[in-house]
Formats: structure tokens, sequence, C-alpha cells
């Protein structure tokens, strides 16, 4: 099975958590799955940024990233993230190999707008690198990094770049490993599946906030584009992946919704 795993940040913080995703994932490749990983890393970006007395603003969720912030992401993510990331995985007995967006034009942004600074979306996805470094058993972990035309960095949202990244592979499943158990109702209970429709009232109604809105918006396009499995989990719940493709129900499943009525 081809799939891509979206690593929230917060996971790769603890290196317990860590080194147990590391061992699920080499396991899988192990198996002789074609496992794609992507990251993103905010919060340790963010406690970076207040080391250092970086003020940061965001204007609609986005972080504005200045050519300092910039730098700063290309230290934490493609850095430090990613080469822990790497090392746990080869640890694990895998065989990683840690990306931007930037390798071989693997994602190609564009400047959001003006007022954001170096925040990219994404234009697009060259799968070529993933496909001849997973079709050798390498698991690609890629930093959401991504370049211009004109040899610029992006910043972009790691939801979104799992996303683009899945649908350009033709993944067959897509996961999102975050810190939560996956949606959570106005009553804090675990939504087992939900359609675009009702992530759209979820957004609305203020119940799925901040990352979560981010990460529902994500995963419409994933489904509207097209993927077959879209599923948000806990990336703490031990064996999480093996679980997960053995057919055990677990999280939130994001569905097509029910075809409209002629
Ligand atoms: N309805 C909801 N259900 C679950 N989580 C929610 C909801 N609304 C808001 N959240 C928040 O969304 C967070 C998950 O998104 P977040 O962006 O923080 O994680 P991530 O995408 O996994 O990590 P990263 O952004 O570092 O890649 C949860 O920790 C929770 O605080
Ligand atoms: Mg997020």
């Amino acid at each position: 099975m081809k799939l891509l795993v979206k690593l929230g940040g917060t996971l790769l913080d603890s290196s317990e958590t860590r080194c147990r995703l590391a061992q699920q994932l080499a396991g899988l490749a192990e198996r002789g799955h074609r496992v794609v990983v992507v990251h993103g890393g905010g919060k340790r970006l963010s406690r970076y940024l207040a080391v250092q007395g970086i003020q940061s603003r965001f204007v609609n969720g986005f972080r504005v990233t200045t050519p300092e912030i910039l730098d700063a992401v290309v230290k934490v993510l493609a850095g430090e993230v990613n080469v822990e990331l790497v090392t746990a995985i080869q640890q694990a007995g895998g065989r990683a190999v840690g990306l931007t967006g930037a390798d071989d034009g693997l994602v190609e942004a564009v400047q959001l707008s003006p007022e954001l600074g170096a925040v990219g979306r994404i234009e697009r996805v060259r799968p070529a690198l993933l496909d001849l470094l997973t079709g050798n058993g390498y698991v690609p972990v890629v930093a959401c990094l991504a370049a211009g035309a004109q040899g610029e960095l992006f910043n972009v949202n790691a939801d979104q770049m799992a996303v683009a990244c899945t649908v350009h592979l033709q993944a067959d499943r897509l996961i999102f490993l975050t810190d939560v158990e996956g949606v959570l109702d106005e009553q804090k209970r675990l939504i087992p599946e939900l359609d675009a429709a009702r992530a759209e009232e979820l957004i609305h109604t203020g119940v799925a906030s901040r990352g979560m809105e981010a990460k529902l918006k994500a995963c419409a396009s994933a489904v509207r584009q097209g993927v077959p499995e879209v599923r948000i989990a806990a990336g703490a719940r031990p064996n999480v992946l093996p679980d997960l493709l053995g057919g055990q129900t677990v999280g939130t499943a994001l569905v097509a919704g029910a075809p409209v009525a002629p």
C-alpha cells in the first residue's frame, strides 16, 4: 500500500512518542508498504522564536513569515525536527531520507499574499523523487518548506503539503497523526466519521478551531480530490499505524458526503 502519514509537530517533541512512531514507520516500510512522511512543527518553532526574542503575528491563522522567521523555519523544521525524526527512523531499522519541498522541485509554491511574507500556496508537485525513494524501500521525511520558481523559499502549511503530496503520488491513504484522539464534538466526544458538510458546520459553529480548522479544510480538499481514505488519529496511541492498516477504526474518518438526490 502507498500511504502518506502527516505527523503533527507536538508528537515529535517527546522522544518517546517520536521513537514509537519511528518504529511503526520503519515496520511498515519493512513489510513492503510505500510510506511518505510529512511533518509540521509550529509549536517548536514558536518556542524557538520566543527564546530568540523574535515576535510573530498571525493573520487568518497563518504566521506572518518575515525573512528572520523564514530563517527560523528552515533551522527548526528542516533542521532540528527533520533530522531528529530521520535519526529515530534509522535507529528503528528504517532507511529514512530527510527532504524539504525544495529537493528536486518536489513542491513548488507561490506567495499566498504579500501581507503574509514568505507563506506559500502550493502550485505544483513533482512526485518522482518520492516514487523513486519509496520504490526502493526508503522512507522520505518531508519538512513543510517549498521553493518558488525564482529559487525563493516558502513556509507552507504542513496539512496542505500532505494533501498535495498524497494526491500527486496517488497514494491509497492519508493519515493525519496529531495530539488529540481525532475530531471532537461540542461535548469533546470523538466523532468517528464525518463528511465535508459536517466539517464545515463544526468550523462554522466554532467547535473545530485553530489547527483543527486548518486540518479539516485540508481533509475536505483531499476527499474532494479523490483520496480513497483520509483519517485523523492520535499519534501517541501505541501501534496506531499498524492498527489503522489492519482495518481497526481509530480516530475520525473523513468521508465523501451523501450523493445529492436528483
Ligand atoms: N473540535 C476539535 N477537535 C479536536 N481538536 C481541536 C478541535 N478544535 C480545535 N482543536 C485543536 O486542534 C489541535 C490540533 O491541531 P494542531 O495544528 O495543533 O496539530 P497538528 O496539525 O497535528 O500539528 P502541527 O500544526 O504542528 O503540524 C488540537 O490539539 C486542539 O487543540
Ligand atoms: Mg496543524
